[in-house]
């Protein structure tokens, strides 16, 4: 679920272990771990909490050229040094990292202390490297291999062996392994930011494939040692994308971006003079788009917040039936496909696991599954039956926001898209691409003012609970408003429709639990106005996010934030990214930390 990075070649390893580490700390982690090979034996370093802990006792770094890496996020046994990786066979001879769950390991372990193996951890995977050991004869490359049919799970493992010092194995089954080509070096990784800095040549394993690595090749094959040749790929990220670029954290820059990211993702992706949109990865042809009769979503987290949003925009103006559903529940429901369906796999990372099996699931019935995900090579990216990038550049703060808003813009090209080869005529296309061109500027004006959203913050940061609440296309805003504020300052918050309230919700309204109310000035405005002095009859504390001027609204709530009076459509854009900003601030007030909130990860590659 966290992070590995593997490094041969001429340089201290320990370096550029650390350093690698240190790009991955962006997905999560409570402890982390290093393991030098050296000319006689390895050495092991763990420490809990953060990667300067482990650097301080480094010191000035372990001599060797080769060496692995490990950030965990606990799955099995507590954060403690012993539970941290690499985990070894207790001989110093065999040391692994690992990412993902080795379901089956109690068994494995029962056997293997029968045998005799005395286990240091009650991690799941500790079990690798004693059946490492177990099954060596001369070669690691064929004990991973060998060992591979007993692990029942996910994993991404990497492995190395003081009786082959300057070598790297690695395998993968549901958890992210890519290798980096250097010039005389080589690295393995779970994800590219971890070698940017060293390279941009990059080999993605799929599922089922192994790697064997030196400082001056790599060898990739199946688990029965048949070759496989891999195309080689380029990074397209910039490092200073990865870096803050002078915000107080990536959160922020993030929040920020959104002004350029929205823009990148319209970018060649409207034709203006048919007045519509151009969405050429989703590989299907005109006739083909016609023929779709209903469209389903899968996604979690903030991903299915944005599905949501963009199914209520398909149905409602390009007239398609659509419907957004979570990837953890559609995995095991048994899913009818139903004829004429299309579906969308939303993924900031494209590795969610949640998603890529419910992908899976449903590709195995049939269904055309098209992926909308950020990170380019990911597995739903590679795995789906085509899609869009979101290009909104990496997304490292845990909390996600500039994906959600490039994937709102996805979902509305493709709303333009559908709505223009059925009912919209080239005015409405117009109107509607006007209206989405004109987000960027809007974002901007909504940033210019982020101090009065601080000011906000401070004011509400020490309250307990909160209610976000919103309707029609606002609902999934603030169901996301909530999560947001969950998320990075821990303070409770639950995202509901407005109108839902009456039938449960209103209970636990007191003058300690406020509620913060999504008032754009559309068909439903009125109506959430009633909502609002509902709230206010019991003394609830109202905060509103009104259109500017609308003073009726003003004048029922305790506190205001305005934003700018735009097409009504569009108002998801521009009632979210206050959201975040309200949840940065509050989780900054709070002493909070906002890249790295506690117990979460940035992809969630376990079940
Ligand atoms: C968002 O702030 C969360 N960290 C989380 O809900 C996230 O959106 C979810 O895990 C899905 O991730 P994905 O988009 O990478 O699939
Ligand atoms: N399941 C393993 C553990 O708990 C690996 C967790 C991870 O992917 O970081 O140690």
């Amino acid at each position: 679920m966290c992070g590995i990075v593997g490094y041969c070649g001429p340089k201290a390893a320990s370096q550029v272990l650390i350093e690698g580490l240190k790009r991955l700390e962006y997905r999560g982690y409570d402890s982390a771990g290093v393991c030098i090979l050296k000319d006689s034996g390895f050495k092991v370093i763990r420490r809990t909490g953060k990667i300067r802990n482990l650097q301080e006792a480094l010191g000035d770094g372990e001599a060797g050229n080769c060496g692995i890496g490990h950030t965990r996020w606990a799955t099995h046994g507590e954060v403690t040094e012993e539970n941290a990786h690499p985990h070894t066979d207790g001989n110093s001879e065999f040391a692994i990292v690992h990412n993902g769950i080795i379901e089956n390991y109690q068994m494995l372990k029962d056997d293997l202390e029968h045998k005799g193996r005395v286990f240091r951890s009650s991690t799941d995977s500790e079990v690798i490297a004693h059946l490492l050991a177990e099954h060596y004869r001369d070669s690691l490359e064929q004990a991973l291999r060998d060992i591979i049919p007993l692990l029942k799970g996910t994993y991404g493992i990497a492995a190395v062996t003081s009786r082959e010092p300057g070598k790297i194995i690695g395998a993968r089954n549901g958890s992210p392994l890519v290798i980096g080509i250097g010039e005389g070096e080589m690295f393995l990784a779970s994800d590219v930011t971890a070698v940017l800095a060293y390279t941009k040549q990059v080999v993605y394993l799929n599922d089922g494939e192994m790697v064997c690595i030196t400082s001056d090749e790599y060898r990739t094959c199946d688990v029965h040692d048949r070759i496989i040749k891999k195309q080689v790929e380029l990074v397209e990220w910039e490092l200073e994308a990865i870096e803050k670029q002078g915000f107080k954290s990536f959160m922020e820059k993030e929040i920020y971006e959104q002004v350029d990211s929205v823009q990148r993702a319209c970018q060649g992706r409207i034709n203006p003079e048919a007045a519509t949109g151009h969405l050429g990865g989703l590989n299907m042809l005109p006739g083909e788009l016609r023929e779709i009769e209903r469209i389903r979503v899968i996604a979690a987290g903030t991903s299915y917040h944005a599905g949501m949003i963009g199914c209520y925009l398909l149905e409602k103006v390009a007239r398609i039936p659509s419907f957004a559903e979570l990837s953890s529940e559609v995995r095991y429901k048994n899913p009818v496909i139903e004829p004429h369906s299309l579906y969308f796999a939303v993924s900031q990372s494209g590795e969610t696991a949640d998603t890529l099996y419910a992908m899976r699931e449903l590709q195995r019935k049939g269904a055309k599954v098209l992926g909308l995900c950020n990170v380019i090579g990911s597995t739903i990216a590679r795995e789906s039956d085509g899609g869009v990038y979101l290009h909104s550049g990496p997304e490292i703060a845990v909390a996600s926001t500039k994906a959600f808003t490039s994937q709102l813009t996805i979902f509305y090209i493709l709303t333009l898209l559908f709505a223009r080869m059925k009912h919209y005529s080239l005015e409405d296309g117009l109107k509607f691409i006007e209206a989405l061109e004109s987000v960027p500027g809007h974002l901007q004006t909504i940033l210019d003012r982020a101090h009065q959203v601080e000011a906000l913050a401070k004011k509400y940061a020490g309250f307990k609970d909160f209610l976000f609440l919103g309707r029609g296309i606002n609902y999934p805003v603030a169901l996301e408003g909530a999560l947001k504020l969950k998320e990075i300052s821990y303070i409770h918050a639950e995202g509901y429709s407005a109108a839902e309230i009456k039938h449960g919700p209103i209970a636990l309204i007191n003058e300690q639990t406020p509620s913060l109310f999504i008032v754009p000035d559309d068909h439903l405005r009125d109506k959430i106005i009633s909502n609002m002095k509902e709230v206010k009859a019991r003394r609830g504390k109202l905060i509103a996010l009104a259109v500017e001027g609308d003073y009726g609204v003003a004048d029922i709530a305790d506190d205001t934030l305005f934003v700018p009076r735009a097409h009504e459509l569009i108002y998801p854009f521009l009632m979210v990214v206050p959201l975040q900003l309200f949840a940065y601030y509050c989780a900054l007030e709070l002493g909070c930390n906002v890249d790295q909130p506690r117990n979460l990860a940035k992809s969630v590659t376990v079940e």
